[in-house]
């Protein structure tokens, strides 16, 4: 049987700390689906669209890997697609309650998948969307942090 590895998040935008899960993940599954998923406590500053093309123009290096979207229970997506294992990055203890009950709850909703913690690489402990976007907004060098396939989009988008 294939193993379908999902890796959900707000990819608002997406940067190199989250494709560092992405690459690993795509080494141990035989399927990645990088999920543009809705959290109910953010408000994106770009729109699904954007984000699923900003998603695409930075995967493709890798063909055991696709993207797609969702406005529901990430359980119900996994058991609709036959996943086996969520993939979500641990930075630090402080990313880790938050993402232990999501894992608990996802395991009482849907059990046919586990949720599986790669530790973040040293080099993107500090690194965030949200870091992103601040430095962005006031015209800071995001070239370190987003892929130069990205940048234009998130700079027009944000800049003061
Ligand atoms: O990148 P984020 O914002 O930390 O990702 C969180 C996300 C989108 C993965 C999470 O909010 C989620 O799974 N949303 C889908 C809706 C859902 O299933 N919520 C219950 C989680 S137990």
């Amino acid at each position: 049987m294939r193993k379908i590895a999902v890796c959900p998040g707000s990819f608002d935008p997406i940067t190199y700390g989250h494709l560092d899960i992405i690459e690993r993940a795509s080494t141990l599954f035989d399927k990645v689906i990088v999920l543009v998923s809705s959290n109910a406590h953010k408000q994106p500053s770009f729109s699904v669209e954007e984000r699923l093309d900003m998603i695409h123009a930075v995967i493709s290096r890798w063909d055991n890997v696709v993207v797609d979207c969702w406005d529901g229970l990430l359980a119900d997506y996994l058991k609709e697609r036959q996943a086996t294992a969520i993939v979500k990055g641990l930075r630090a203890v402080t990313d880790f309650e938050y993402e232990f009950s999501m894992a608990l709850a996802n395991k009482k909703l849907y059990g046919g998948a586990e949720t599986v913690f790669l530790t973040t690489s040293q080099e993107n402990m500090y690194l965030s969307s949200s870091l992103v976007k601040e430095i962005a907004r006031f015209g800071g060098d995001i070239s370190t942090f987003v892929p130069p396939e990205i940048h234009g989009v998130i700079k027009d988008r944000l800049k003061k």
